[in-house]
């Protein structure tokens, strides 16, 4: 079974993302989304709640896992026996920032953690999650940026109400 996963902070999960899923969903067994569980950062969404909204986001795909992590993610790969990570990138900025931890995993993993690049489609190539939380952070239009389901809990999170 080819497996693969898609580790990010999903704090929110983008549309931009969803389109990621799609296109690796198709291309391995199965896909396992890995939310990090990062302690350094203050989220939008606690972790539960993100993979909670990871899997309503992705229940028509049949082959997509969601679930957790901290700490390093080759240790997370080698408990599951994952060889592959999928990243999307979007612009050459993103290039340096992935190339290096790409290029970390595979060294700290001894080889055994390889990263597959997928190009992100060009109406997705502007959004980023920091940029949603700013956009909505001043009741700004998210409508083009994340699933619809998804649109009133991050008002909310800002306590703004539409
Ligand atoms: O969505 P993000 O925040 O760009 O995702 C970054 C992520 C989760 C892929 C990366 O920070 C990560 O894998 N963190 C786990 C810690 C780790 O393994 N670090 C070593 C690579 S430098």
């Amino acid at each position: 079974m080819k497996k693969a996963m898609y580790p990010g902070s999903f704090d929110p999960i983008t549309l931009g993302h969803i389109d990621v899923i799609h296109r690796a969903a198709e291309m391995f067994d199965e896909l396992t989304i890995c939310v990090l569980n990062n302690q350094a950062k203050k989220p939008l969404f606690s972790v539960d709640e993100r993979v909670k909204i990871i899997r309503e986001a992705t229940s028509d795909l049949d082959n997509v896992v969601v679930d957790s992590f901290g700490g390093l993610l080759i240790d997370y790969a080698k408990e599951k026996q994952i060889h592959i990570s999928i990243r999307g990138l979007r612009a050459v900025t993103d290039f340096e920032y992935e190339l290096q931890i790409a290029q970390t995993n595979r060294l700290l993993s001894g080889g055994d953690l390889d990263t597959v690049f997928l190009t992100t489609s060009l109406e997705y190539a502007y959004l980023s999650s920091s940029a949603v939380k700013e956009i909505a952070m001043f009741g700004g239009d998210i409508s083009k940026c994340v699933p619809a389901f998804l649109i009133d809990s991050i008002y909310a999170q800002y306590g703004i109400k539409r």
